[in-house]
């Protein structure tokens, strides 16, 4: 299986076919570098990187660990130089710390690993007038937002007894942002971030609530819990509810405070899209990632106000405070076929069919029997589950195409469809054991992203090629790259739809791959890069003559450790691994895939 060179505007390069390379693998004719490391110090007196010194003061300055969403933004009368801004989604302590014990971490660990969490804002430089890119150290506008650092809840649930703590009674205040996967960017300038898997930092959850975000009752992984006893639900039981949130930040002011937005519910949050309705309404599209979770959108009751005034700035960072969240549930149009209990096939030869947006709660009124709205947005899956919203393949990143305005969800897999007791196959979630996922495309009525109804259909069921129910969105499928396990979704200037994957289970390593969403071209799935061993493919950002990928968590593979390494990226053997930040560009210096 493999596309040929030529492609839709944009996706017109040789296809890097799958491997199992220790590196990053781009097309011919491309070029490629390191932008930035975990470590590398971005603030004024953070030192240089040296594996065997880490400490948390010098993380505090340095580029966090496991970078996963990115976004590079505009600065205006500095050339060559972008704002970028990237997420630190977990800690891999056992890659971090030679001779790191998990039974027994040291103070010194965990604040390195707390200060290695969070955001990153790095000012980057292109040089030599290539694609190269590289961090401006010390710019003013570098910051590093910790698990120590202070948010402030907003919106109607902030201050809520829900969200007050010991610590703080005004139930608005939280230290820190734990677990952002991916995000958004906002087109009013500022970035959401994904709050995903908190569950796993808070130790000994005692409550149903606990148990349907997925807290153990035991103790952690981490043991956070003996350095902080805020991460001990027993002696803390609200300290969790103030994690599972969307972020918004304001990269161009490094004094603001960022902002936890409580109207767009509590959830595993993977991501945060905007769309804007006619009138200027922002729209948030959201996945929680979990098997049998949910698909929500957060319509706001405010217009955007255009311009770059400090009034415009100051009315669109309370765009996220007021509107109505809603959740998901889809019908199927047509009969279905079981194939050998593996799955279901549409007779009518497409997965589709139309869909409803259930209100769940608009400023401080509840729409969900039973509930009050501070309940519908700190147990928002709660809320879904009572109104029978739709139970997903874990739905990862959603994306609204800039140029059709369709919605495009990642469900990356699930491997309990179908399973005793679980919900099975149906005509949008197709497969029992579903090792692959696949990727729907939602079409609001009207084209009004605001509308309560839309029509849904599979783009893409992902898997080998040759397996008959995947399907290409009808293209031959003899001619597209094979793709599994798709998670992050970006859209490039011509319209295209990129994908990232995390988990590939066809046997290579993860990757990104182009896709064009409309006219004949449709379907024809290209691989543009894999990554090392160990990795996954994250924030994909698609520019006119570069690509950013993150790569996250090179080398994690069961066994490995500093002192057994499984991968030698990016600096070679004998040097450890490092998460880090790639730009991709064409070496003759023109635009990406034309
Ligand atoms: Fe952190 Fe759902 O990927
Ligand atoms: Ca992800
Ligand atoms: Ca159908
Ligand atoms: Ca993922």
């Amino acid at each position: 299986h493999r596309p040929g060179t030529s492609g839709a505007r944009g996706l017109r390069f040789s296809p890097v076919a799958p491997n199992q390379d220790d590196k990053v693998t781009v097309p011919d004719g491309y070029a490629q570098n390191v932008v930035i490391r975990w470590g590398e110090p971005i603030l004024r007196g953070a030192p240089a990187f040296d594996p065997d010194k880490q400490s948390a003061k010098a993380q505090a300055g340095q580029f966090g660990y496991n970078n996963d969403f990115l976004s590079l933004l505009p600065l205006r009368g500095e050339r060559g130089r972008q704002v970028m801004v990237a997420n630190h989604e977990y800690t891999d302590e056992i890659l971090m710390f030679r001779d790191y014990d998990p039974a027994n971490p040291t103070r010194e660990q965990v604040e390195i690993a707390w200060a290695a969490h969070g955001l990153s804002v790095v000012v980057v430089q292109e040089q030599h007038r290539t694609g190269k890119l590289g961090p401006v150290g010390r710019h003013p506008l570098n910051r590093r937002l910790t698990a120590t650092s202070e948010f402030r809840l907003t919106g109607p649930a902030a201050g809520s007894p829900l969200l007050r703590t010991s610590v703080d009674r005004s139930g608005r205040t939280v230290l820190g942002t734990l677990n952002n996967c991916a995000g958004g960017t906002t087109p009013w300038g500022t970035t959401l971030h994904g709050e995903e898997n908190f569950n796993q930092y808070f130790a000994h959850g005692n409550t149903d609530m606990h148990k349907r975000y997925g807290i153990g009752t035991g103790t952690t992984e981490r043991k956070w819990e003996r350095f902080d006893q805020r991460f001990d639900l027993s002696k803390e039981p609200n300290e969790a509810n103030r994690f599972g949130w969307v972020v918004e930040l304001d990269p161009y002011d490094p004094d603001s405070t960022p902002r936890k937005r409580t109207a767009l519910g509590r959830f595993k949050h993977e991501a945060a899209q905007p769309r804007l309705t006619s009138d200027g309404r922002p729209v948030v599209y959201m996945g929680d990632d979990e098997k049998f979770d949910y698909l929500y959108k957060f319509v706001s009751s405010k217009r955007m106000k255009k311009g770059n005034s400090r009034a415009a700035r100051e009315h669109n960072l309370t765009l996220l405070d007021e509107g109505t969240l809603y959740v998901a549930k889809l019908t199927g149009d047509s009969p279905t076929t079981e194939i050998d209990g593996t799955g279901k096939l549409p007779q009518d030869g497409e997965f589709d069919g139309s869909g409803v947006w259930i209100p769940l709660a608009t400023g401080t009124t509840s729409h969900v029997p039973g509930m009050t709205a501070d309940e519908v947005y700190v147990y928002t899956r709660l809320a879904g589950d009572k109104v029978g919203a739709t139970k997903m393949d874990r739905p990862e990143d959603v994306e609204p195409s800039p140029r059709t305005g369709r919605v495009y969800v990642a469900l990356t897999n699930n491997s309990d469809r179908g399973k005793a007791g679980k919900p099975g196959a149906d005509e949008a979630n197709p497969r029992n054991n579903n090792k692959h996922g696949q990727i729907l495309e939602l079409a609001e009525n009207w084209d009004d992203p605001a509308s309560d109804g839309f029509a849904w259909r599979l783009f893409l069921v992902a898997g080998d090629p040759d397996d008959p129910s995947t399907y290409y969105a009808g293209f031959p499928k003899e001619n597209v790259s094979p793709i599994s396990c798709p998670d992050n979704v970006a859209f490039d200037d011509h319209g295209n739809l990129w994908i990232s994957t995390d988990g590939n289970k066809l046997g290579s390593h993860d990757g990104l791959f182009g896709v064009a969403t409309q006219g004949d071209r449709r379907g024809e799935l290209k691989q543009f890069l894999t990554v090392p061993i160990g990795a996954e493919t994250c924030g994909p950002v698609i520019q006119e003559r570069r690509v950013l990928v993150a790569v996250q968590h090179p080398g994690e593979v069961d066994g490995a450790s500093v002192e057994n390494p499984a991968s030698a990226w990016p600096d070679g053997p004998g040097k450890i691994v490092r998460p880090s930040v790639v730009a991709v560009w064409r070496k003759d210096g023109r635009d990406i895939g034309v």
